[in-house]
């Protein structure tokens, strides 16, 4: 969501005659968009400010100036606390007001340091410049929903991004058209909650995201969709339903279970139990059997003993997962999780983390390895690592790498895997795909 959001700014910046600099010392603005979702990501803000103060004084200096901003969910959540702690900073702002970016850059100029933390009534999505200034890849971002209503004991977003809202559904489905035309041939769609979009329809009514999604399925060139992030609460039969009905539905799906304990889903609030979430498993295998899983884990939350962490390996061992993202709980000023008295031990926490993580890693391995031998079809999506190679995306989002011609960025190619690493797939192109190029 941030790499989409910094995107954006690019578009309200560049609509104010600002254009991308090579390096920071060539910028005559910095905007640093945060992450505040554990602690280490809110603590790299602080110690980038650090190295970009020397900067600002290097070029006041020289008689030039810089201007520094900070932008995203650290903004919001601690407005003020910047600007106390980094006085030098020009302009803090949250994610729900950088629509307002220009104006916001002439208030700093006119009258100082300013901070916008606002959730303003006018969506901010409406006041966006239509066009995207940076220019279109094969591959693209589009956001449909924002905010969380869901309160998971230890987690921020309720309070950093707001309250769920959806985008109505003419307005993703003009923005996909737009990406689609400018080269995009997958799309994947985000929202902090992304299953629970539930947007105005053009028929007047209320359309669910399987709706949504069969409207983006007919979008001309549009290949292949993806979205991202889901709830298990929010895993809706016609939803699961579409999975089996949409080719450009890709075969992948992030849903966080978080935890394999029931007591532990219970004390984080989730909404869901362990048996919810392998019915969710065993429906979505069902309709699509090829799909591969990823999830979210904390390990380590308040009052988790070691027979809940166990329950959680059980799970994973159950479910087998193609890849996925493991995190100590990490407390979070002002969630219920931080003031509760029944915190892990950091090295408890650490050696959880560990064992976990070894059983994922040998999980995804063994997905990765699957693949060798099989032919796939592959999105050819940017230049790879050697000269002459391309690297490309597989169904289930993994990374693939081989040689082909540049004139096949953007289309999908069959290629044959010849070699699985842990993060990524080598492969050559199919003969009969030369022979039809
Ligand atoms: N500590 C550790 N991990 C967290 N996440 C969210 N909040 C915390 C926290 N306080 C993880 C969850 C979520 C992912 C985006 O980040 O697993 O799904
Ligand atoms: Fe955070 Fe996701 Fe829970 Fe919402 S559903 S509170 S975003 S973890």
């Amino acid at each position: 969501m941030n790499v989409y959001d910094s995107e954006r700014m690019t578009d309200v910046l560049a609509a104010a005659g600002y254009g991308p600099a090579a390096s920071p010392a060539e910028a005559d603005l910095i905007i640093l968009n945060t992450c505040h979702i554990r602690e280490r990501a809110a603590e790299k803000l602080f110690s980038e400010l650090g190295r970009l103060r020397r900067l600002k004084e290097a070029r006041a200096a020289e008689g030039g100036r810089l201007r520094l901003a900070v932008a995203g969910c650290v903004a919001q959540a601690e407005g003020a606390e910047i600007l106390a702690r980094a006085p030098f900073v020009d302009l803090v702002f949250g994610p729900q007001t950088y629509h307002r970016l220009p104006a916001l850059l002439t208030q700093a100029e006119e009258h100082g340091a300013t901070i916008d933390t606002d959730f303003p009534a006018e969506g901010k999505f409406d006041f966006l410049p239509q066009q995207r200034a940076a220019g279109g890849g094969p591959v693209a971002f589009l956001a449909i929903q924002e905010g969380c209503d869901k309160f998971c004991s230890f987690c921020v977003v309720p309070y950093t991004r707001g309250a769920e809202q959806s985008r109505p559904a003419d307005a993703v489905l003009a923005e996909a058209k737009r990406l689609a035309a400018a080269g995009a041939r997958e799309i994947t769609l985000l929202g902090q909650n992304v299953n629970a979009w539930r947007g105005a329809g053009p028929d007047g009514g209320t359309w669910p995201l399987a709706r949504l999604l069969f409207a983006l399925a007919e979008i001309p060139g549009l290949l292949r969709l993806r979205y991202t992030t889901s709830h298990p609460r929010d895993m809706t039969p016609d939803l699961i339903a579409a999975h089996a009905k949409i080719p450009a539905l890709m075969p992948f799906l992030h849903l966080p279970v978080q935890s394999g304990s029931d007591a532990v889903l219970a004390r984080m609030h989730r909404g869901h139990r362990v048996a919810d979430y392998l019915r969710a498993v065993e429906r979505l295998r069902s309709a699509r059997p090829d799909i591969a899983l990823s999830s979210d884990f904390i390990v380590g939350h308040p009052g988790e003993s070691e027979a809940d962490f166990e329950a959680t390996l059980a799970l994973v061992r159950e479910v087998g997962f193609a890849q996925a993202f493991s995190f100590k709980y990490s407390p979070r000023p002002g969630t219920p999780a931080a003031a509760a008295p029944e915190q892990i031990p950091e090295p408890e926490k650490a050696a959880r983390l560990a064992a976990l993580q070894a059983l994922l890693r040998a999980q995804q391995s063994r997905f990765n390895e699957a693949m060798v031998g099989q032919a796939l079809p592959v999105l050819l999506t940017g230049p790879g690592r050697h000269p002459g190679q391309l690297a490309g995306r597989s169904p289930y989002l993994q990374p693939v790498h081989l040689h082909a011609s540049r004139e096949w960025l953007g289309s999908i190619r069959t290629v044959r895997i010849l070699a699985a690493h842990p993060n990524s797939l080598a492969a050559t192109i199919e003969p009969e795909e030369h022979a039809a190029a």
